[in-house]
């Protein structure tokens, strides 16, 4: 029997309300967090526990057939993957940021200025729009230390609560844009999958239409 083949990330801010949405809808998983695969006992579904940065690229290959993920890291990564439901959660803005003593007035004090981020086609895609140029360094994490260690002068990465900006004595200046956990599907979803993913797509609507 065809299975669909979910990809949610294995571990961090979006892994439990993936699994938790998962549960509303019915489907019980079995695992094992150690493992990087499971399967369901009562839907025709694999779960995959991937990196969410890695998740577009295997949606594009086809690997998975679908994905729970942050349209932030779509946008970032696959501007060709389609959205199926906006899930309403896991909702962070991605924003540039300087440090609270900077007089910041408009984007243009960031002309010639080095922005650390781990979202550079994101960063590029708006400072084009804008008419800006700056020197990108593209960081993995931990992002807002890089001005505190003068690595950089300004910063672009996840906001949440805000509070990590706080912490680092970062303020908030632009707002790139707003996201939320999304379902993806991959390009190359078959035909049965495109069944499956129908009836999910039911039962997460009914889940998100009781949350509301
Ligand atoms: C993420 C993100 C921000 C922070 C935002 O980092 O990169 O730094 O969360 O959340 P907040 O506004 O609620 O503070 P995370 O802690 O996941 O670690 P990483 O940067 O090392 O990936
Ligand atoms: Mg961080």
């Amino acid at each position: 029997m065809t299975k669909i083949r979910i990809a949610i990330q294995k571990s961090g801010r979006l892994n439990e309300d993936s699994l938790q949405i998962l549960k509303d809808c019915g489907i019980s998983i079995d695992n094992g967090k150690d493992q990087l695969k499971a399967s369901s006992r009562n839907f025709p579904m694999e779960v995959f526990y991937l990196r969410n940065g890695d998740i577009p690229q295997y949606l594009r290959d086809g690997v998975v057939d679908i994905a729970i993920i942050g349209e932030n890291v779509l946008i970032e990564k696959g501007d060709d993957i389609i959205v199926a439901e906006r899930l309403g959660f896991s909702k962070c803005k991605v924003s540039l940021a300087v440090p609270k003593s900077f007089k910041y007035t408009s984007i243009q004090d960031f002309e010639g200025k080095r922005i650390a981020t781990s979202y550079p086609n994101t960063v590029i895609n708006y400072l084009k729009e804008k008419g800006i140029k700056a020197d990108l360094h593209i960081i993995n994490g931990s992002v807002e230390i890089a001005p505190n260690i003068g690595l950089a002068d300004g910063i672009c990465d996840i906001v949440s609560s805000g509070s990590t900006l706080f912490k680092n004595n970062l303020k908030e200046v632009e707002v790139l844009l707003k996201s939320e956990a999304v379902l993806a599907v991959s390009p190359s979803i078959s035909e049965e999958c495109k069944d499956i993913l129908k009836k999910l797509q039911f039962r997460i609507q009914s889940v998100l239409r009781a949350r509301q």
